[in-house]
């Protein structure tokens, strides 16, 4: 196959891991026949630099016109003080929604040569972390109305969360879908005790749990959930969630694992190009000195050519490749144990390709 992929490197750390998962994705395209042609688009504050906005709008065109896209990381010290409007995090924002991309899935696995860099207890952790966060990523409070005024003598802000049958419906249909690819159970994430817009979460999700009869479906408060990741995470097998929920939650999960620096995810629409990106940030403490995990940008390459290039078998050799250099006791430096070898992050990327 033949495939187009936009790599937005973005800011710290982006260009050194996607670099590495490129390096990756040329050893599969040459394994199993592939060709892999990438375009290089500049997004963040190193567009900013460049165009003075976070993203160009012909840029946003060709990452319409792709096959895929990969992104890096966005944002860093020096664009905070941007206004809000062309901040570096505003350009993918704007890619998630010009995109359609309203399904974020991240998946939590707990790989077994990594589980004493878990911060939970063997016990806790008893037979593994394996859960799938899927997040609302176009709605709620990212994307409503927003202001900030002058009211009796001082600033008032509001930012509105608004959500709206279709949107709910068509998530949760994401989920109850990946719930019965997986271990049919199926935990809708919500404040229902408060919050207007849960409660139509929960109305609508109860709706489906109908059509899906085979999953076993469950509400649980945020705040409950929050508490039941750390104390019992193997209860859960799929989890839904609205954006904001859902962007909280999945950093609480990828720690469970150890690194979140090991965790992928894919934003996918009804139809056009998905995007694959780490979930961690641009970590700028560490950019420039190749030691970060590329990793997470790499298992992100995988989730592409499972989920958009129905690349099944393609995808399953990267992540058996990842398991196997992990297993010959290869670590950077946010998953460092005793007797492992610490090696950089392009040492990595090198690794996983030669696996291949
Ligand atoms: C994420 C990030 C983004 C989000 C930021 C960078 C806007 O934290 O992808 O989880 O909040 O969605
Ligand atoms: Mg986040």
């Amino acid at each position: 196959m033949e495939k187009r992929i936009c790599i937005l490197a973005g800011d710290g750390i982006g260009p050194e891991v996607t670099s590495e998962a490129v390096r990756v994705l040329d050893a599969v395209a040459e394994k199993f026949g592939h060709t892999f042609s990438y375009e290089h688009i500049d997004i963040g504050g190193c567009s900013i630099d460049k165009y003075g906005v976070p993203i160009t709008d012909e840029n946003m065109g060709r990452c319409k016109a792709a096959d895929a896209v990969l992104l890096g990381a966005v944002g860093g010290p020096k664009w905070d003080l941007c206004p809000a409007d062309i901040r570096p995090e505003k350009a993918l924002l704007a890619v998630r929604k010009e995109l359609g991309l309203f399904a974020n899935l991240r998946p939590t696995k707990l790989f077994q040569e990594l589980a004493s860099a878990s911060p939970l207890k063997p016990e806790v952790i008893g037979c593994g972390i394996d859960l799938m966060i899927v997040r609302e990523l176009t709605g709620g409070i990212y994307f409503g109305k927003r202001s900030t005024v002058e009211r009796d003598g001082e600033l008032v802000a509001s930012d509105v969360m608004e959500y709206s049958e279709h949107e709910i419906e068509r998530i949760g249909r994401v989920a109850f879908e990946t719930a019965r690819r997986r271990n049919r159970r199926l935990a809708s994430v919500d404040k229902a005790n408060v919050l207007d817009t849960s409660r139509l979460w929960r109305e609508v999700m109860h709706r489906l749990a109908a059509e899906y009869p085979d999953v076993s479906y469950t509400d649980i408060l945020v705040d409950n959930c929050a508490m039941q990741l750390i104390r019992n995470p193997a209860q859960f097998d799929v989890i839904v969630t609205e954006n904001m929920f859902g962007d909280i939650l999945s950093d609480e999960a990828s720690m469970l694992t150890g690194s979140i620096g090991m965790m992928p995810s894919a934003s996918l629409s009804a139809d056009g190009p998905g995007m694959y990106e780490p979930i961690h940030g641009s970590a700028p403490d560490i950019a420039g000195q190749d030691i970060a995990n590329p990793l997470g940008t790499i298992l992100s390459a995988s989730m592409m050519l499972r989920y958009s290039f129905g690349m099944g078998t393609e995808a399953d050799a990267v992540e058996t490749a990842v398991s196997a250099v992990l297993n010959a006791g290869y670590r950077t430096g946010d998953i460092m144990q005793e007797g492992c070898t610490r090696v950089s992050c392009s040492k990595m990327g090198e690794l996983v390709s030669e696996m291949l």
